[in-house]
């Protein structure tokens, strides 16, 4: 069965995680896989999640299953922190929430609902977009189409060439937006074009699909849902994939939420129903243990007191990084990259050449996506100086060689 099968080329992500694995350089630098890592490199449970861990140890009875819609404390608690406690959604029974196994599991029971709501829709997704958004969406069958989104030559997002593209999209497609510190080019949206985007939505009879991986990440948790309360209170209906990777660190643990945003309360219980029919057909029920830590930590003050202020210094972290990566290739004489600082979340685009990505990693040990994307969390005070001297090299050399 298996003898004319080809092996796959490694994930574009994901694959570089062993590559850095394997490279013995003791000075080797992961600006690659988007985990958030401290000024040492580790990426630590965080002690809101620890603390949350003891206590479940002690209290939990049972590990019967749970249900396909997962654990309705986590889902509320979600729901909340997403849409906020007044939003006139929560108000009118318009949204329902259902945990899913990480923002992945989202994104794939949005589209599977989407597909059994509208077979044919088309999904919009960004120019750039997280490379994984194709796959996954791809392999529930929906066709994919992009707008333009990032300008890489003057490093801002195109709204207007945007809007323009988005123009052609049918009624009943469906519109990819990213919540939040934008994978990978970290360019948002301010909320005046989120408004213009919500109109669109309105004429055109778009479904807006928020993808939400870094609430907490750009400029605060409450902050980065701005853009997309907005949209809610503007739309009828509306989908939002959110991850806890990253804001709670609970990577491996697969914790996420797909929240369906529609017309009236019964129109959601149908929508969740389908929802939960097709993902019982994937993976039947989500894994419990990350979102019971989630639960726990928001319906305690105390801890979520302590993880507000454990996601406030992550923020803070990588909005210093960007600034000092900013000076410090300046001082390397790599050229004027201030555009870093006006980016926000994990991720930038360098701008770089392949082939300087391939010297980076070659000669430096350095590791970033083909795309030039960087992890700015992988940067730290002891590399920081040595990063910013590898890329004017490559630099140099490249435009000595005649490549941009
Ligand atoms: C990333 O973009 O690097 C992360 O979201 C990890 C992944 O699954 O791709």
């Amino acid at each position: 069965m298996f003898n004319n099968l080809k092996a796959m080329e490694p994930d574009p992500i994901l694959g570089l995680m062993s590559a850095f694995g394997n490279d013995t350089n003791p000075r080797k630098v992961d600006l690659g896989v988007g985990v958030y890592k401290d000024d040492a490199g580790n990426t630590p449970v965080l002690d809101s999640v620890k603390a949350a861990e003891a206590l479940l140890l002690e209290r939990q009875q049972t590990k019967a299953y749970i249900g396909p819609a997962g654990l309705e404390d986590f889902n509320r608690l979600m729901q909340v922190m997403i849409l906020g406690p007044a939003h006139p959604v929560l108000a009118g029974s318009r949204a329902a929430t259902i945990q899913t196994p990480g923002g992945c599991g989202a994104l794939r029971a949005g589209a599977e609902l989407i597909r059994r709501a509208r077979p044919g829709a088309k999904i919009w997704v960004s120019d750039p977009t997280w490379a994984n958004h194709i796959p996954l969406l791809g392999s529930a069958g929906m066709e994919i189409v992009q707008y333009p989104y990032y300008d890489s030559v003057n490093k801002v997002i195109s709204f207007d060439a945007m809007l323009e593209t988005l123009r052609l999209a049918e009624a009943g497609d469906v519109l990819l937006l990213h919540g939040c510190c934008h994978n990978p080019c970290g360019a948002d949206l301010d909320l005046e074009q989120w408004q213009v985007l919500a109109e669109l939505a309105l004429q055109r009879d778009l479904l807006p699909f928020v993808d939400l991986a870094y609430q907490g990440f750009g400029e605060g948790i409450e902050e980065d849902v701005a853009g997309l309360r907005l949209l809610a209170s503007r739309v009828p209906e509306m989908l939002v994939a959110s991850s806890c990777s990253k804001n709670f660190g609970l990577y491996r643990d697969r914790t996420g939420s797909l929240t369906v945003v529609a017309r009236d309360s019964g129109q959601v219980n149908n929508a969740i129903s389908q929802v939960c029919s097709a993902t019982r057909g994937i993976w039947s029920m989500p894994p419990d243990h990350g979102a019971a830590v989630v639960a726990t930590i928001l319906s305690d003050m105390g801890l979520r007191a302590q993880w507000e202020a454990e996601v406030a210094t992550m923020r803070k972290r990588i909005n210093d990084l960007r600034t000092r990566l900013v000076d410090s290739l300046a001082s390397a004489g790599a050229g004027d990259f201030s555009f870093i600082a006006r980016e926000c979340g994990m991720f930038s685009f360098l701008g770089i050449s392949p082939d300087s990505i391939a010297s980076l990693r070659r000669e430096f040990s350095i590791y970033m996506v083909d795309s030039s994307r960087i992890n700015v969390a992988g940067l730290s005070d002891d590399n920081i100086a040595y990063v910013s001297e590898a890329i004017a090299t490559v630099c140099r050399d490249s435009r000595n060689s005649g490549q941009v």
